[in-house]
């Protein structure tokens, strides 16, 4: 008899507690084999590599820890809609490649951030903790350029790029992290200013020594960190870049589609109304906004 992923009778249902974004992300093994965890509350995540590389399967594997993880809310950008288009039944928005619902949707988490320096300004604290329970909003982009570059007209082009900038700079510390994903590692489409903002950085397979320096920061393909000499027929194998760290070799997890459509499945689940905590319930006026 098989399992309904959707609604699991209460017998089946594993004892586990839910993940929480405060708890470090498990995104793949090191050189040594050792588990690679990411602070993605307090940072912002840059994906980026040439075709094929392995960016969207380490997008997916966030967007499912943001999909079961508590008190989590996702924000999903993705004009190809296939990559985060199996979470659209757990996001707070899922933009395809819809520029100008992308646009407000950016102006309203804009709105949510102002809102929460204020509160958190009243509690006379520079950032918010785990004790606050305020949700976690959590903006995934699976392919920035096709918003900065591609949809849309020049000027739409320009205030998403000029509101995607603002949030992330301004997210870090009110509990709303980016994590965006590229294939155009040129400057034109991350400039220095947008790209430092980004406390992890991630480079899959680059075709140029230049495009590798652009994800992980001027000169460092020259001291031996360059992505363009990872073995392309090799996807999921990454430098990444965590705060002040210098870069190092990873090799993302990867889940397959039956595994990301089994757990997409299984947070609809635990997000149904029913299941619905409080806090989570009393945060829903934020994006009503
Ligand atoms: N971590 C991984 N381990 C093993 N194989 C992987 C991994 N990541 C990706 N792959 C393989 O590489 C293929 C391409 O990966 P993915 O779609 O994530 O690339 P991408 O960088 O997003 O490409 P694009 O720029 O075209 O969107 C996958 O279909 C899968 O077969
Ligand atoms: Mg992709």
């Amino acid at each position: 008899m098989t399992i309904n992923a959707v609604h699991p009778p209460e017998s089946r249902l594993p004892a586990m507690p839910r993940l929480s974004m405060f708890d470090p992300m498990f995104i793949g093994i090191d050189e040594f084999g050792e588990h690679v965890m990411l602070d993605v509350v307090y940072r912002n995540l840059l994906v980026a590599g040439e075709p094929g590389g392995g960016k969207s399967g380490l997008v997916n594997l966030a967007a499912a820890t943001a999909a079961l993880a508590a008190n989590t809310r996702l924000v999903l950008f993705d004009a190809k809609w296939v990559e985060l288009g199996p979470y659209i039944n757990v996001a707070d928005e899922f933009i395809g490649d819809e520029i100008e619902k992308g646009l407000s949707v950016l102006r309203r988490l804009l709105t949510v951030a102002r809102n929460r320096y204020q509160w958190i300004l009243a509690q006379r604290r520079r950032k918010i903790r785990r004790e606050d329970l305020l949700s976690i909003i959590v903006t995934i982009i699976d392919e920035l350029a096709m918003f900065t570059t591609v949809l849309g007209t020049k000027a739409q082009q320009e205030e998403f790029e000029t509101l995607l900038r603002g949030l992330v700079s301004l997210g870090r510390a009110c509990g709303m992290p980016v994590i965006a994903a590229t294939q155009r590692t040129s400057w034109d489409i991350i400039p220095a200013s947008l790209r430092d903002l980004f406390g992890y950085r991630c480079a899959f397979h680059c075709t140029t020594v230049g495009s590798s320096d652009v994800i992980l920061g001027n000169g460092l393909a020259e001291m031996g960190f360059d992505a363009s000499k990872i073995n392309p027929d090799n996807p999921g194998e990454a430098l990444l870049r965590a705060g002040k760290r210098v870069p190092y070799l990873i090799k993302a997890a990867y889940l397959s589609d039956i595994d990301i459509y089994a757990i997409a499945d299984y947070a609809a689940w635990l997000r149904h109304p029913s299941r619905t905590t409080a806090s989570s319930t009393a945060h829903r006026w934020e994006m009503a906004a």
